[in-house]
């Protein structure tokens, strides 16, 4: 088990592409760490910056206390699984997860302990003396797990494994890995474009852009605290709807605190991510209304997405009720206090007077 870190970390690829821009890093020892950003953000360009397998321009890595900058992959002590798991189509599960040890000459006795073990935590007991072509993509990916534990390693570092599989097989890897973690406690960096798949999995969120941090955090205090418009919008499913503000700036709303006026569905329920409670009434006095038409309806269960176009612009809106239909009118309304706002840099006002007072002002009506 050991912490990583970035110190003011720079990669330039063919002396001329910046991908990664003074990042300054700190990945907590035990964690369950998500890097999670748009395609070509620098995710997997970091992860193998951890392992080894890309020098950096500038700055150091250091895994618990040491710095391992100028070390080889093979001296980190860490494990790496890949999108595309690679694991050897002509070994069994058994010769796969094995190999590396065999490599490492470890003594046989110990890998047979070690291999049993590993199987058991990925529960690949049934499968051990097949080969992969018998194997379903989620086993395989198992597989490749299984090799990955059996090194015994400080740090797990894993770019999006499971984007090679089925949905329904995508969820159960998702909580298998949560599980695996609790029960190994070792460090685990997970990389993915997939902002649920960093929500669900995550106990702590890193979200990239560009080569930089746009925020660090708990899941739940970035979909319900975003330091910025990056992330609000990038966080969440549908992300917050956002405007620009007559002189300035921005402000924004979650589509579950919007509803339509007078329905007595108004935003006020209270989000599966537990945040603040019931609002008021969201037609009276303290809510900020615009009339629209239903674009699009979306039934996703037990709750429906609506796209209202309304002079702000295509306005998100989650509720349980499905009452509206395609084309009907309809007037969206917000709690003014479920609004947060943004300057025009786009980072997140927090000064509670400023607050009120855009709050208070005209916004896009
Ligand atoms: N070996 C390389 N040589 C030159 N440029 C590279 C190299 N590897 C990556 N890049 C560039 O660095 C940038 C970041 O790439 P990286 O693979 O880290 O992105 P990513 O966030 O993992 O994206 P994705 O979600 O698509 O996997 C991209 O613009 C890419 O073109
Ligand atoms: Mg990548």
């Amino acid at each position: 088990m050991a912490s990583i870190e970035f110190r003011g970390v720079v990669k330039v690829y063919d002396k001329k592409n910046l991908v990664i821009d003074d990042l300054n890093l700190l990945i907590e020892d035990g964690s369950f760490t998500v890097l999670v950003g748009p395609s070509g953000c620098g995710k997997t360009t970091a992860l193998r910056i951890i392992a080894g397998l890309e020098e950096v321009t500038k700055g150091s890595v250091l895994i618990g206390d040491e710095d391992v900058t100028k070390k080889e992959p093979g001296d980190r002590d860490v494990a790496m699984v890949f999108q595309n798991y690679a694991i050897y189509p002509h070994m069994t599960v058994k010769e796969n997860i094995e190999f590396g040890l065999v490599n490492a000459k470890v003594p046989k006795a110990e890998r047979e302990v070690v291999v049993a073990a590993v199987l058991k935590q990925v529960g690949l007991e049934r499968h051990v003396d097949e080969k992969p072509s018998k194997l379903s993509g989620g086993q395989r990916q198992r597989v490749a797990l299984a090799r990955a534990i059996s090194k015994k390693p400080r740090v797990f570092l894993m770019d999006e494994p499971l984007s090679n599989l089925d949905a329904k097989l995508r969820n159960q890897m998702r909580r298998e890995l949560v599980e695996l973690h609790n029960k190994l406690k070792t460090t685990f960096v997970f990389v993915t474009h997939d902002q649920i798949e960093a929500m669900t999995m995550g106990d702590c969120i890193v979200i990239m852009c560009d080569g930089r941090i746009r925020q660090k955090g708990a899941p739940q205090r970035v979909y319900n605290d975003p330091d910025n418009v990056f992330v609000a919008r990038f966080i969440g499913d549908p992300g917050m709807n956002v405007y620009p503000m007559e002189g300035g700036g921005f402000f924004g709303f979650r589509p579950r605190k919007v509803g339509f006026a007078g329905s007595g569905d108004n935003g006020a329920g209270v989000d599966a991510s537990g945040d603040d409670g019931p609002a008021d009434n969201a037609s009276g006095d303290d809510a900020v209304s615009w009339p629209g038409r239903v674009a699009a309806k979306e039934i996703l269960g037990s709750e429906v997405l609506y796209c209202v176009k309304t002079k702000l612009g295509d306005v998100m809106l989650k509720t349980s009720s499905a009452g509206r239909g395609m084309d009907d009118l309809a007037t969206v309304s917000v709690p003014r206090k479920n609004l947060v706002f943004f300057d025009q840099n786009e980072d997140r006002v927090r000064d509670e007077n400023e607050i009120r007072r855009l709050a208070g002002g005209r916004l896009g009506a």
